[in-house]
């Protein structure tokens, strides 16, 4: 092959600069700069052809792929993403320009959701026009078009690497991020904006935690009343039509939408519409002079549905009913955690149960059972957080959880508690505070807060106030090996995980910062995992890409936080903690 380029003088003075900055002598390996990484890239030698301004994507047409098709070919075409280390690649000579990217898909028919097929295959080939981008699912085909995306780059002409060989498949299956709309709310363009830079990312699964104590912004056909006097107000709510834009831009963009109803704790904001369902409602969460045991919840802003009271299950099966018709996701996340015993034990009712021997478990197991059967009625898989099962003083015996309808979500005491989880048969999602949870290192919130008087009075001082301090890194999270100590049996019930920000001191003012780049750390983890070929953890050469994929989210309009100064990365390796030389 000849080339056969027209290059405007603009061009040219490009491409001379291009290959002035390439004589940096940098490694093969460094200019992979995909993220995640994939499985499995093979590019023997480092050679790039150009984009042609005619480039196009053909595809099958699909409801949900083909938009994501037109997106991507726009992106790939107006993006101009300049790199801030360029890559050491040649313009290869004997290329013709790249115009066609093929995608064939095996299955079209094949739903999102979990455990559906995600892998892709990406060949450019040195000596053709043509891409090919093979994938089982319209799923697997969308990974592959974000992959090729970030193969392109440059100002005029655009270049993509030829002589490129890449088979994907994540590690997980479920790989998530946590949003908490009830402490603080987000409208929805913050959650589309989320959605779509999860999927960039290559994660899956937007847990939507949805409603709290706080505040109840789910609008709700058949229980329009919980939002209408729980929400912070008309417009701080999600219509029916808010949800189903943000299930199908989910579906666009290879994401599902997995809803969560928190309950029976965690529902202050239900007494606004309901009081006599909720026990506690809007006290002070912690009475003066009471033990921290005594205390009324986890948090300020209390509230738990009463297990006792019937007019409870007439509100929660609307509620689950609705949920489920507005959310096509198999699985749904009825919340389950933190129940606090001196919240049921304000209500007369309950202390009377009590009183007469009755148990805190035994309330919850009255609840599981009403609410659970009917839940898998639904034809749904059951989330709930490990408390269920974990907790110290209310906790259900596992009878009333069969695994096969049951996946448990764990947040505490880190690879423990995942352990407990499947070493007992269940499936788990990770999700454990000390590494996953964003929100951390904040402080904490409750205000004329003693413990920072100095000097230091409270054993929570060393965290600045911040119950699960300290902030965690990307390193914490990129290093963070979800199934620590398991059995390659127990590992297969690990199906997961998911970072969270929960939001008591977040909103749409610093959503972006506190999701990314810590988010890309574990999506890399789950996708492809943390470790280089010699079975090292390979953080040192992730810090390079991640600051590549940090940049370039940031002109994408994701306002990703930075990892170091700017000049590190313009001076590569000059920030590590040893030369890379020596
Ligand atoms: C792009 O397509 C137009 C019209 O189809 C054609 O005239 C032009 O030469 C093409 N350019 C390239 C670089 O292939
Ligand atoms: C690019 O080409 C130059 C000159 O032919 C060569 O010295 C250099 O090694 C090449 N760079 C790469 C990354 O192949
Ligand atoms: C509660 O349990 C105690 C000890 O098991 C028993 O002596 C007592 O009769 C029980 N009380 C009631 C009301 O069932
Ligand atoms: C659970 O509910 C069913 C009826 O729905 C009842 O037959 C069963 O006894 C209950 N189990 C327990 C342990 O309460
Ligand atoms: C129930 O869900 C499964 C997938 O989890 C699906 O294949 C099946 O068609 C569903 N059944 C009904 C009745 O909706
Ligand atoms: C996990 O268990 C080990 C061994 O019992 C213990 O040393 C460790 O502190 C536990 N980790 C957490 C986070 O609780
Ligand atoms: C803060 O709390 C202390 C102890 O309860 C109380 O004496 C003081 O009046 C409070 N100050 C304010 C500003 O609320």
């Amino acid at each position: 092959m000849t080339r056969n380029l027209v290059i405007s003088s603009r061009c040219s003075l490009f491409l001379i600069l291009f290959f002035l900055l390439v004589s940096a002598s940098l490694t093969a390996t460094s200019a992979q700069w995909i993220w995640p990484k994939p499985r499995t890239l093979s590019w023997p030698s480092p050679l790039a052809t150009i984009l042609s301004p005619n480039f196009t994507i053909s595809s099958p047409y699909h409801q949900h792929l083909s938009p994501a098709v037109k997106r991507y070919r726009l992106q790939i075409l107006t993006e101009h993403h300049r790199p801030l280390v360029p890559p050491p690649v040649n313009l290869s000579n004997s290329s013709p320009h790249l115009q066609v990217l093929t995608i064939t898909v095996k299955d079209l028919a094949a739903p999102l959701q979990h455990s559906v097929d995600e892998s892709y295959a990406l060949v450019i080939p040195t000596a053709s026009s043509t891409a090919n981008l093979p994938a089982e699912t319209v799923w697997g085909a969308m990974r592959g078009l974000e992959t090729f995306s970030q193969l392109v780059w440059g100002l005029k002409p655009l270049l993509v690497p030829v002589g490129l060989d890449v088979w994907d498949s994540p590690l997980f299956e479920h790989r998530g991020i946590i949003l908490d709309t009830s402490r603080n709310y987000y409208p929805v363009d913050d959650i589309l904006r989320t959605i779509k830079a999860m999927s960039a990312n290559k994660l899956n699964v937007f847990h939507w935690h949805v409603t709290d104590s706080h505040s109840f912004p789910l609008m709700l056909p058949s229980e329009p009343a919980l939002a209408e006097k729980g929400s912070y107000g008309n417009d701080m709510l999600y219509s029916p039509a808010d949800v189903a834009t943000i299930v199908r831009f989910g579906l666009e963009h290879g994401v599902r939408v997995l809803p969560e109803i928190d309950s029976p704790a965690h529902t202050g904001s239900w007494a606004e519409a309901y009081p006599d369902i909720v026990t506690c409602a809007n006290m002070f969460w912690w009475p003066a002079e009471s033990e921290w045991a005594d205390r009324l919840a986890s948090e300020p802003g209390t509230g738990q549905l009463n297990p006792l009271n019937p007019n409870t299950y007439q509100v929660l099966k609307n509620v689950i009913g609705d949920a489920v018709a507005l959310f096509p996701e198999r699985f749904f996340h009825a919340g389950g955690d933190e129940i606090i015993p001196g919240c049921w034990k304000a209500d007369p009712a309950i202390q009377s149960f009590l009183s007469k021997n009755g148990t805190l478990s035994q309330l919850l197991e009255k609840f599981v059972n009403t609410t659970f059967p009917y839940i898998v009625s639904l034809n749904r898989t059951v989330v709930y957080w490990e408390d269920i099962l974990l907790d110290a003083d209310v906790k259900v015996d596992p009878s009333f959880l069969p695994p096969e309808h049951t996946i448990l979500q764990t947040w505490n005491k880190g690879p423990n508690n995942t352990k407990l989880i499947v070493s007992s048969g269940y499936r788990a999602i990770v999700s454990s505070s000390e590494f996953y949870y964003l929100d951390c290192g904040h402080g904490d919130f409750p205000g004329n807060d003693s413990q920072y008087d100095p000097p230091p009075t409270s054993d929570d001082s060393g965290n600045g106030g911040s119950w699960c301090g300290p902030f965690k890194t990307w390193q914490t999270i990129y290093n963070y090996d979800i199934a620590y100590g398991l059995t390659p049996e127990e590992t297969k019930l690990v199906l997961g995980g998911e970072v969270a920000l929960w939001s008591e001191q977040a909103d749409p003012t610093v959503l972006d910062v506190r999701i990314w780049p810590r988010a890309s750390a574990m999506a890399e983890t789950l996708w492809s995992g943390n470790r280089d070929e010699s079975g090292k953890k390979r953080y040192a050469e992730a810090m390079d890409r991640l600051n590549e994929w940090r940049h370039r989210m940031v002109n994408k309009g994701i306002r990703a936080e930075p990892l170091q100064p700017l000049w590190c990365i313009k001076n590569p390796g000059m920030c590590n903690t040893v030369h890379p030389s020596d």
